[in-house]
């Protein structure tokens, strides 16, 4: 039985959208309906109580709205609050996160010097390295914040000099050297994905977390005879906060006929 309820999937901002993007390519007879809470972003520099609070606010919106699953494509939400979206929200529809799927790719990949870059939020909360070695113990993580790259991305300026500056910050330090794979570890970052391929000049693999997650998504629910049998509706995207700039982003991340509508949570 084909389910032609639309897919929610939400992000801290516009950063989700490669995750939506992937999905769209990949399953062209689904609708989603997207949430940016850009009106609390970024999350990570946030508390994991608020990140909760946020995320279970945003999960039982796109619930009541009548998505037929739950996508929190965001690393920082998915790493602290997808154990109690499972909890409170489960039992509805099926939750998915953007992490166990980057890390069973990397796993099965035979990686063992592993870097994963992400939020603050993310790194401390110290997903990837746990769900890393419960699926091998001898992978070495090195795990780096790199807070600057999200306000680069929001604010548009991820082709420039500004973001290439920041990136060889980052890229250059000790923590990061002699890595194999580098798991990008926030949903803005594929944004910036040729960049980092470009700088690491093909010498550790870049993990490309949007399809993964995208292919993932679809295998989970064409098993649970979830996928859509043609297209029904339009896909919808709410922010809790609007701003003529985050469309203009936004629209550069999924397509030009986007338009955001304001929902406050
Ligand atoms: N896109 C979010 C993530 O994947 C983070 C952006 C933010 O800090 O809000 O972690």
């Amino acid at each position: 039985m084909a389910n032609n309820s639309p897919i929610g999937v939400f992000d801290s901002g516009v950063g989700g959208l490669t995750v939506a993007k992937a999905m769209a390519n990949l399953l062209p007879r689904e609708s989603f309906i997207y949430f940016g809470d850009t009106a609390h972003l970024p999350y990570g520099d946030k508390s994991p109580e608020a990140i909760l609070q946020y995320s279970l606010e945003i999960g039982n919106f796109l619930v009541d709205q009548g998505a037929k699953a739950l996508v929190i494509a965001c690393n920082t939400a998915s790493a602290i609050a997808y154990e109690e979206l499972v909890k409170t929200l489960g039992h509805k529809v099926p939750v998915f996160n953007v992490i166990d799927p980057v890390v069973e790719a990397t796993a099965v990949h035979g990686h063992k010097n592993v870097g994963v870059i992400g939020t603050r939020a993310t790194v401390l909360s110290g997903a990837y390295k746990k769900r890393l070695l419960e699926a091998n113990s001898t992978i070495e993580v090195a795990s780096m914040a790199t807070p600057l790259l999200v306000p680069v991305i929001e604010e548009g300026l991820a082709k420039s000099k500004i973001s290439t500056d920041i990136l060889a910050y980052y890229l250059d330090k000790p923590d990061l050297q002699g890595i194999s794979a580098l798991i990008l570890g926030c949903t803005h970052y594929p944004i910036l994905h040729a960049q980092i391929v470009e700088y690491l000049q093909g010498k550790v693999e870049v993990i490309d977390s949007p399809l993964i997650v995208a292919e993932t998504i679809s295998q989970v629910l064409d098993a649970k005879n979830l996928l859509a049998d043609r297209r029904y509706g339009v896909h919808k995207f709410f922010v809790s906060d609007y701003t003529e700039t985050f469309e203009i982003i936004a629209r550069q991340f999924f397509g030009n006929d986007l338009t955001l509508e304001e929902r406050k949570i």
